[in-house]
């Protein structure tokens, strides 16, 4: 047994050595098993590969052919660190050096964009190709050691031991709206917070529950596989309390945005 294991005693940790991801599985939670079964089918084992790849956002596949439209996702989330900045009365200080959290990385776009600002860049995703997707897009262009892709195939608090707690700037964009419910999404805010320097903020973006149908989230796993697209949503003040319970201040909501649905929650760690 490793360290990992030592750390974390609900789960075991082992490392892929070829790719050098870090996983951990659950053994003591059955339902998180297959939930995370479900959920794994949709984002890693997808019988259409295009689909799953235009869905996680693959630089050059489907919507992304657009290598502009690709681009202006790490060009967005660069904005809101700037954002973020301002929020908290940082506009002097530097950019750099950040150790970085992603939760959800998809195809990398978000660390493609974030690449000159931080040191080490967290991606923890459900989906092992995925994570071997954004290596790939990341590793000309980034130093040996820069992105630490993190497996999660138990519960999401399983992760935080393979994550030292010293991020600085952690972040979700197009991903909380496909967790299978809304507890699921506490307890990767929790995760997260688990994970942060007191010093840490960040931005998560949510699908916001106003009543419209389309929106409003499934009711049971077995919806997970037809409606993952839509799967879990807030109303935008029960998401600013739980970003509370979890122990973030929630600083600001902004891109509200009614054709999607689509808001983003500025948060301090303190
Ligand atoms: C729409 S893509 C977003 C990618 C990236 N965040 C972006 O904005 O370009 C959704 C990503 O979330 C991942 N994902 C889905 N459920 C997840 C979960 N429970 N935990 C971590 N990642 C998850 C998928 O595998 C996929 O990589």
């Amino acid at each position: 047994m490793n360290d990992l294991v030592n750390a974390h005693p609900r789960g075991i940790a082992r490392t892929c050595l070829t790719l050098n991801i870090t996983k951990i599985s659950t053994f003591h939670y059955p339902s998180m098993n297959s939930i995370n079964t479900t959920i794994t089918d949709v984002w890693d084992r997808h019988p259409d590969e295009i689909y799953r790849q235009d869905q996680s956002h693959y630089r050059g596949v489907g919507r992304w052919a657009d290598d502009e439209a690709w681009l202006n996702i790490g060009n967005a989330a660069r904005r809101r660190v700037s954002e973020l900045w301002g929020l908290l009365g940082r506009t002097g200080t530097p950019q750099e050096n950040l150790n970085i959290l992603e939760w959800g990385p998809g195809g990398g776009a978000n660390a493609y964009g974030l690449k000159d600002i931080c040191s080490k860049f967290y991606g923890v995703d459900i989906s092992e190709k995925n994570l071997i997707e954004a290596g790939r897009v990341l590793g000309a262009e980034t130093v040996p050691g820069f992105f630490h892709p993190v497996l999660l195939a138990g519960d999401p608090a399983s992760v935080t031991a393979s994550i030292p707690p010293e991020i600085d700037i952690f972040f979700s964009t197009a991903v909380f709206q496909h967790f299978p419910s809304r507890e699921y999404g506490r307890e990767v805010l929790e995760s997260i917070r688990n994970v942060c320097r007191d010093s840490a903020a960040g931005f998560i973006q949510i699908r916001f529950d106003n009543g419209i149908e389309k929106y409003k989230g499934i009711q049971g796993i077995e919806d997970y596989r037809a409606r993952h697209i839509f799967a879990n949503s807030y109303p935008l003040d029960v998401f600013w309390d739980l970003t509370m319970s979890a122990g973030f201040r929630p600083l600001y909501i902004n891109a509200i945005r009614k054709a999607n649905n689509y808001a983003t929650f500025y948060l301090s760690a303190t």
